[in-house]
């Protein structure tokens, strides 16, 4: 595994996550909700195909490992630590995974899921800044291109600034001339806090809870946004590809959870990058 990745992805997560529940152990709070993701349900070659996942599916380590998918081993491992912490102590801990999130931007700088939208629209030359922290030698530096090229986000021309350890990297984006015709697993930013207050208000809310909201296929997110958008550069043709994997969120609506129609999240996360400048 590449430095960066453990540094950078696997030991905030796993170390962090453990750190934070210590403290809620010896501060006695009666539960406390672990934010996870589909990222560490849905990377599983054994489910078998076609299958709907559940709370049952997790994704497999060590196909993870072999993939290099480094976001989802870091999930995957400190989703199923934080349980195991759980049930060695007692202590009430719930986990939600959602899928993608996209909504309103309250911070100033663009997370990579919302850079995903942006990407869609925004086409070629899209410049934005990620902030890699310790990313500070040459060996750290290519692994953390490769990480953000293997996320699929974006493609990296270049480059480096370094201040107080830290490196900003500007991400060069190009406009998709075409796109895998892929099913996307979104969800709202404002619903995955509800049902993070679900998971923590509702006394029957117990283990793993998947929040996802909207299947979409690539082609069906293109023609919806064209609609409300007609003046994006969206890509120009898709392909077919992958199998795709889906999810369901039954468990939590269950609990109560319901979700905002696609539409309102898609034009007021665009309205949101508008405001913030980030699409001129
Ligand atoms: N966005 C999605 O689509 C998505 C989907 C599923 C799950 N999730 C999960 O949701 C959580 C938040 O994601 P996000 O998209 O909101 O990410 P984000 O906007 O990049 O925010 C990440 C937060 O984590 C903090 N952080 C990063 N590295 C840290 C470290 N080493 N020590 C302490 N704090 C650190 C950052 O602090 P600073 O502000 O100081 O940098 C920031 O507040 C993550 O657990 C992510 O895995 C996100």
């Amino acid at each position: 595994m590449p430095k960066f990745c453990f540094v950078e992805l696997i030991e905030p997560a796993v170390k962090g996550t453990l750190n934070v529940l210590k403290a809620c152990l010896e501060a006695k709070v009666k539960r406390v909700i672990v934010v996870s993701s589909g990222a560490a349900v849905g990377l599983n070659p054994r489910w078998p195909k076609g299958q709907i996942m559940d709370e049952t599916c997790w994704s497999d380590k060590e196909y993870c490992r072999t993939t290099n998918n480094w976001y989802c081993l870091s999930k995957t491992e400190a989703e199923s630590e934080a349980l195991e912490f759980a049930k060695r102590t007692g202590l009430d801990v719930v986990t939600v995974c959602p899928n993608l999130i996209w909504g309103p931007l309250l911070q100033s700088n663009v997370n990579s899921s919302s850079l995903v939208l942006i990407k869609r629209l925004k086409g070629n030359k899209l410049s934005s800044v990620v902030r890699v922290s310790a990313c500070d030698d040459k060996e750290n530096f290519s692994a953390a291109c490769l990480v953000a090229v293997g996320t699929g986000v974006f493609q990296f021309l270049y480059a480096y600034l370094n201040s107080n350890k830290q490196s900003l990297l500007s991400v060069y984006t190009e406009g998709y001339e075409s796109l895998e015709n892929r099913l996307r697993m979104i969800v709202d930013v404002r619903d995955v806090a509800e049902a993070l207050l679900l998971a923590y208000e509702k006394a029957e809310a117990e283990g793993r809870y998947i929040c996802t909201a909207h299947l979409i296929r690539e082609r069906d997110l293109f023609d919806k946004l064209k609609s409300l958008y007609p003046n994006y550069n969206y890509p120009k043709n898709f392909t077919e590809g992958r199998e795709d994997v889906t999810m369901s969120s039954e468990k939590l609506q269950r609990l109560g959870w319901s979700f905002r129609p696609l539409e309102e999240t898609l034009i007021d996360s665009i309205e949101s990058y508008k405001k913030a400048g980030i699409l001129d």
